[in-house]
């Protein structure tokens, strides 16, 4: 399969989106929708950009009790999202509830993909053990959440590019695997903690790469998309 990059569109507004959009000609691209902007403009927004034509990651990280998280994603499957996630710490009969919500809401045969997050990538084993008093090393907890992941019927889990050959090998070269931290220039990281180039992401194996900053913030980020695609053509 070709790598996927979803533009991480952490913008406040939709105008400002659709103006980097526009100005930069990446009308069409597949996107990832966060918090941030899906929270100040509501579900109009991705029938605004489905009119465009892009595919869409919706990334709210649902985490609830298991009907409230089955009707928020029947509503939302309702929207023709392509990939959608839930935190795997909700756990196994969230996870399902998640699933079978999507099913129920998806328009015709286009269920969307339910991802897991396992582990943020932003988190360091220092905050998890000490802070969070979890005896798992992040790994360790990665590796365990992807595989309750697996188990719960989800397609694929969100992880740092570095995380993906382990859990290949652990649930399976169909799961998918969705990589941020993601940085065209190794030296810069930003507030992300386990980072990869485009490159390094899809010769690990990763299927869908985010990419934010590192694109939005470039002198000129349709040249900076660019190199991102070939970079992951070229491993192809
Ligand atoms: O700018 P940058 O490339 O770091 O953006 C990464 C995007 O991926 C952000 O929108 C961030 O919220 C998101 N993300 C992440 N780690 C996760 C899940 C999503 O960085 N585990």
């Amino acid at each position: 399969m070709d790598t996927t990059i979803f533009l991480a569109l952490d913008f406040p507004t939709w105008k400002e989106t659709e103006q980097f959009l526009q100005e930069h000609d990446l009308k069409g691209v597949p996107v990832k929708v966060g918090m941030e902007l899906f929270y100040r403009e509501g579900p109009s927004i991705i029938e605004k950009l489905k009119k465009d034509d892009h595919a869409i990651f919706l990334d709210l990280k649902l985490y609830d009790i298991p009907t409230t998280v089955q009707r928020a994603m029947r509503n939302l499957a309702g929207l023709g999202i392509d990939l959608v996630n839930v935190h795997a710490l909700g756990g196994t009969e969230m996870m399902k509830a998640a699933k079978e919500g999507l099913v129920q809401g998806a328009q015709s045969d286009q269920t969307p993909m339910l991802i897991g997050v396992t582990v943020l990538t932003s988190m360091k084993q220092q905050t998890l053990q000490q802070e969070l008093n979890v005896s798992f090393s992040v790994d360790e907890a990665v590796a365990h959440f992807a595989q309750m992941t697996r188990d719960a019927g989800a397609d694929g889990v969100v992880c740092s590019a570095l995380e993906v050959p382990k859990i290949k090998k652990i649930c399976g070269s169909n799961f998918v695997t969705v990589t941020p931290g993601i940085r065209l220039v190794e030296s810069s990281h930003d507030d992300q903690d386990r980072v990869a180039t485009p490159k390094m992401a899809t010769e690990n194996g990763s299927d869908y790469l985010v990419i934010g900053r590192s694109i939005t913030r470039a002198s000129n980020p349709k040249a900076a998309y660019q190199r991102a695609v070939k970079e992951c053509f070229h491993v192809h």
